[in-house]
């Protein structure tokens, strides 16, 4: 682990206390190091820099400075499955966020689960991670998210872009974190006032593939099918050949015409 620099609590945003780190390992890690030391929750942190950024499946996470990286520490009274509807709540507050810095919505869409993509390439992902109590109750959530805004990957099992590859946009990590934090707040607002239909509309409205065959890697097997929806608890519908409907709750998602390598 690296020693955290910085970890100055900077001005609220939204109602969020907001901590910046210069270098971290992985600000969602320290949120989990905040979590067990009791912190009470509705924090933000961010850093410049991330050695250990993660990404889901076990990835690594390019985190150089120029990205937007954060992570929120909640303590959503709710159980863990109605819980993890949040992610959904993120990718939503990032496409808006995303649309409204750079003037270009209408490029951005969504990928099962919470990936965000820029003219079909990904430009930023959310990784959700929760601990419970013997009880099975939520103790905590830890939603971290990764913006492309100046540089990605190279090695990606699917195609990666930034802002600024893409758009030609110089967007400020700040002005960024900023604008997503407000967008989430609203969402989370929501969330709390009227569950998980409002935004189940929302993330389909900006959803990529939806109708169409896309193909589905699971961990132990790859499977195709169109995609008919998302189902109430979030789960991707998909339409096999068969005529059956199968959920599927956690895998990744190759859309039409992208060519996906295997890692
Ligand atoms: C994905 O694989 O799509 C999820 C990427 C999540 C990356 C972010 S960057 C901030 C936070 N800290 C981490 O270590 N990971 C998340």
């Amino acid at each position: 682990m690296v020693t955290p620099v910085g970890g100055q609590e900077r001005t609220g945003i939204a109602g969020w206390r907001v901590l910046h780190f210069d270098e971290i390992d992985s600000t969602n890690e320290e949120a989990r190091r905040r979590a067990a030391a009791g912190d009470e929750g509705d924090l933000a942190l961010q850093a410049d820099v991330q050695t250990a950024g993660r990404g889901r499946r076990g990835r690594a996470w390019l985190s150089p400075p120029g990205n937007l990286m954060f992570s929120l520490l909640l303590r959503p009274k709710a159980g863990p499955a109605r819980a993890a509807e949040l992610s959904f709540a993120t990718a939503v507050a990032l496409h808006e966020a995303l649309a409204q810095l750079t003037g270009e919505g209408f490029r951005f869409q969504l990928k099962w689960p919470n990936d965000v993509l820029l003219d079909g390439a990904k430009v930023a992902g959310i990784l959700l991670e929760s601990a419970t109590g013997g009880d099975g109750a939520l103790e905590f959530l830890v939603i971290g998210a990764g913006v492309n805004l100046a540089h990605f990957p190279d090695n990606t099992p699917y195609p990666a872009t930034s802002i600024k590859a893409t758009l030609g946009h110089r967007v400020a990590v700040q002005t960024a974190l900023d604008e997503v934090l407000t967008r989430l707040g609203h969402w989370i607002t929501v969330w709390e006032r009227d569950g998980f239909a409002p935004i189940r509309e929302a993330w389909i409205s900006r959803a990529a593939g939806l109708g169409e065959r896309i193909t589905v890697r699971l961990s132990d097997e790859t499977i195709e099918g169109v995609f008919a929806g998302l189902r109430p608890d979030g789960a991707l519908d998909l339409l096999l050949d068969s005529g059956a409907s199968r959920a599927i709750t956690a895998g990744d998602v190759f859309l039409p015409g992208v060519v996906g390598v295997s890692v």
